[in-house]
């Protein structure tokens, strides 16, 4: 890290300066985004993308997603999109929402992975909006994280496992919603959710009448298997300790104290309701929050699963499941991809 530039409450016209600079000169850049911090470079820069994955150790078939800043923008990288997708367009950005989208040549094969296809978001974050609008350049950029860990929504969360791969780190703060973008693909006229988030199925239903789930968001993908979006192939989300989900149910508290007298080394992610109930020690007991507000539950996630690994002596998470509904839905495909083995 070159510098480190702090924009919580604005960013400043000099160090903006310096960032342009940078994507121009094919640098990455550690920013805040309003779904989770990503790391960034120019989206028409070969050189910067393959420094991105690098930077993440991130498989080489594992498409990034273009940020923009505008619809003028959204024409000069991909195709005209057609009717349904020009519907959630409009509905859905800017926003926590990534369609995909036929790319146009401008953008490298790196950043598409050798696919015709890219992913496309407008974020409504004011800084990196600010940046790509200032630069109009289109931002390339997956979550802030080594491959395969849970993504980062606060600084203090990534900054010691990235701080050497990039050289502007800009602190926008706590990340408001927490997850990452929803994923939509449309296929014959239906939107596919290839990855839910905090925009859910019910808010695109009622956009355009239809959606569908990906069969494989809470599925094992095997070796070799072809999948809508090679992110679902990879182990996800996974702190170092082994975690395992008690599904939300009647029984879940009891579940979860008959798991801790068979693991008395075990901590637990549960929920403020439950706390008194569940007999665990209080310093083994991470809060994910209220069951009632699943935005406070998302805007944690990452961070309540970054704190299982610094128990010393814990070797088991037990974590509390959700309905798969809504906001649950999402929340729960990241919790189920955590405790994949
Ligand atoms: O909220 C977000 O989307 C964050 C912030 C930084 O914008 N970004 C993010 O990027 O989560 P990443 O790279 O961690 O996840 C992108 C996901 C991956 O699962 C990838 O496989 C999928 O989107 N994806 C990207 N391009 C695709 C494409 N052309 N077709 C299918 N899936 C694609
Ligand atoms: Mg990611």
């Amino acid at each position: 890290m070159k510098y480190y530039f702090d924009w919580k409450n604005e960013a400043k016209d000099d160090e903006m300066e310096i960032v342009i600079n940078d994507l121009k000169n094919d640098g990455l850049i550690l920013l805040p985004t309003e779904t989770v911090y990503g790391i960034a470079g120019n989206a028409y820069s070969d050189v910067a993308c393959k420094k991105i994955f690098r930077a993440k150790g991130r498989p080489q078939d594992n498409p990034l997603i273009v940020h923009i800043s505008d619809l003028e923008m959204l024409e000069k990288v991909a195709e005209k999109p057609n009717e349904v997708e020009e519907k959630l367009i409009k509905a859905f950005m800017p926003g926590p929402f990534t369609i995909i989208l036929n790319k146009k040549n401008v953008i490298c094969d790196t950043v598409s992975a050798g696919m015709s296809t890219i992913g496309v978001r407008m974020p409504n974050n004011r800084i990196i909006h600010t940046i790509i609008k200032k630069s109009q350049i289109p931002i390339a950029a997956p979550s802030a994280n080594l491959s395969g860990k849970p993504s980062g929504t606060s600084l203090d969360d990534i900054i010691d496992e990235l701080k050497d791969e990039v050289d502007v780190i800009i602190d926008g703060g706590e990340c408001n919603i927490g997850i990452e973008s929803t994923v939509v693909k449309v296929t014959n006229g239906v939107p596919i959710i290839l990855r839910p988030g905090f925009i859910t199925e019910e808010d695109i239903k009622k956009v355009v009448g239809k959606v569908k789930l990906d069969d494989n968001i809470f599925k094992t993908v095997s070796y070799g298997e072809q999948v809508e979006s090679p992110g679902m192939k990879y182990r996800h989300y996974a702190p170092k300790t082994k975690c395992v989900l008690v599904e939300w149910g009647k029984q879940q508290i009891n579940k979860v104290n008959e798991l801790l007298k068979k693991n008395p080394n075990a901590c637990v992610l549960g929920f403020e309701e439950d706390r008194e109930y569940i007999e665990v020690d209080s310093r083994k007991f991470i809060l994910l929050g209220s069951k009632n507000n699943l935005e406070q539950i998302s805007k944690k996630l990452f961070t309540s699963l970054r704190k299982i690994d610094k128990y010393d002596n814990c070797n088991l998470a037990i974590i509390e499941g959700l309905p798969k509904q809504g906001l649950g839905l999402s929340i729960m495909s990241r919790l189920s991809r955590a405790c994949e083995n």
